[in-house]
């Protein structure tokens, strides 16, 4: 029989006790986080045996249709976390405003998308949920927006649960990228990806083609390069991959290397992008370079940008260093063109 592994719970209390760096709140906390996931992971299993599938009939902050998932996600996100003594507070993708929790006020922020890649959940693909935390500050007496609104190079931990063939959750402190598998039956996330490297060179790329026509000329220009495969100015042939669940790309990129991108889009000048700042692409984009990978938005490194507002809208472009290099050189050349 197979070893049984490192639990994270085992993984956990190592961290703090061989002075890593991981405090011990910080610990407790994340497996809080990790207890919801597997709650999560139950009912998505369930799937029709549930009634969970379809929609919920309402709409969230960003006017979308929610599923019924979405909003059981959301739910227990916030109800089995507002106990925990370690938060002062929460935002999720699907609600207007911040949700403060403790009264004794906790030393971390949550920031969450309760169930990404929804659209997802009807045709029994991947879907994931989505994690940053940040540090309370400690000045201001009453928990507002601001306290949230800072960049992402400030998360003290990040990471995702993957709701896959297997349940994974994928996790960073600050100190590399660890990947556990959900052991269906002990209910144990067991270490199975130690310290995960994305590879530097890749020859796949994940962009949801229908935008084309939306996109600006530096993203253009790369995805027709990597079209002309070994005949054009790359000199090699790439793959394409499109799961439409950030969760499942990112993993994938983490897994093997690729370029992920959903990037600068013209068609709503208040949307630049499809993804969210602070719910989706700083969480990634901390993973992404704890695991050697690069983040960016294609002019600017994604981990300094500074929010501006809790729903905030991004381009993103992530993965293997090289690949991500050569788009933001594009974006470069077009600044400084621009610019003469
Ligand atoms: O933001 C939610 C999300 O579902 C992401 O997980 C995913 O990458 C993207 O939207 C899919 O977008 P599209 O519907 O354009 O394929």
């Amino acid at each position: 029989m197979r070893d049984q592994g490192t639990s994270l719970t085992q993984y956990l209390s190592d961290g703090v006790r061989q002075g890593s760096g991981l405090e011990a709140d910080l610990a407790t906390l994340i497996g809080e986080i990790a207890a919801v996931c597997k709650t999560l992971s139950y009912a998505i299993r369930a799937g029709g045996l549930e009634g969970v599938l379809g929609t919920a009939g309402t709409e969230n902050v960003q006017g979308e249709t929610q599923q019924k998932l979405d909003v059981f996600a959301n739910e227990a996100m916030l109800h089995s976390l507002e106990r925990s003594e370690h938060l002062a507070g929460m935002a999720s993708e699907e609600m207007t405003d911040i949700y403060p929790v403790s009264a004794a006020r906790g030393r971390y922020l949550l920031i969450f998308d309760p169930l990404d890649g929804s659209s997802n959940i009807d045709v029994n693909v991947s879907v994931g949920t989505i994690f940053s935390v940040l540090r309370t500050p400690t000045a201001a007496a009453e928990l507002s927006v601001k306290d949230f609104l800072r960049p992402g190079r400030e998360q003290v931990c990040a990471g995702y649960a993957l709701y896959g063939p297997s349940t994974m959750l994928v996790l960073t402190t600050g100190n590399g990228v660890d990947a556990f598998t959900l052991d269906p039956r002990v209910g144990e996330y067991i270490l199975t990806h130690p310290r995960r490297q994305i590879p530097a060179d890749t020859r796949e790329f994940a962009i949801n083609m229908s935008n084309q026509r939306f996109w600006d000329p530096p993203v253009l220009r790369y995805i027709r390069e990597c079209l002309e495969g070994r005949q054009g100015p790359r000199g090699k042939d790439f793959n394409m991959r499109w799961v439409a669940s950030m969760v499942a790309e990112v993993h994938r990129v983490l897994s093997r290397g690729g370029v992920f991108m959903y990037p600068y889009d013209c068609r709503e000048p208040k949307r630049p992008g499809r993804l969210r700042l602070m719910y989706e692409a700083n969480p990634m984009a901390m993973i992404v370079e704890q695991a050697g990978g690069v983040a960016s938005t294609g002019y600017e490194r994604m981990l300094d940008v500074q929010p501006t507002d809790l729903h905030q809208r991004i381009p993103v472009i992530l993965g293997s260093r090289s690949e991500v290099v050569q788009v933001t050189s594009y974006h470069a050349e077009t600044a400084a063109e621009v610019a003469r």
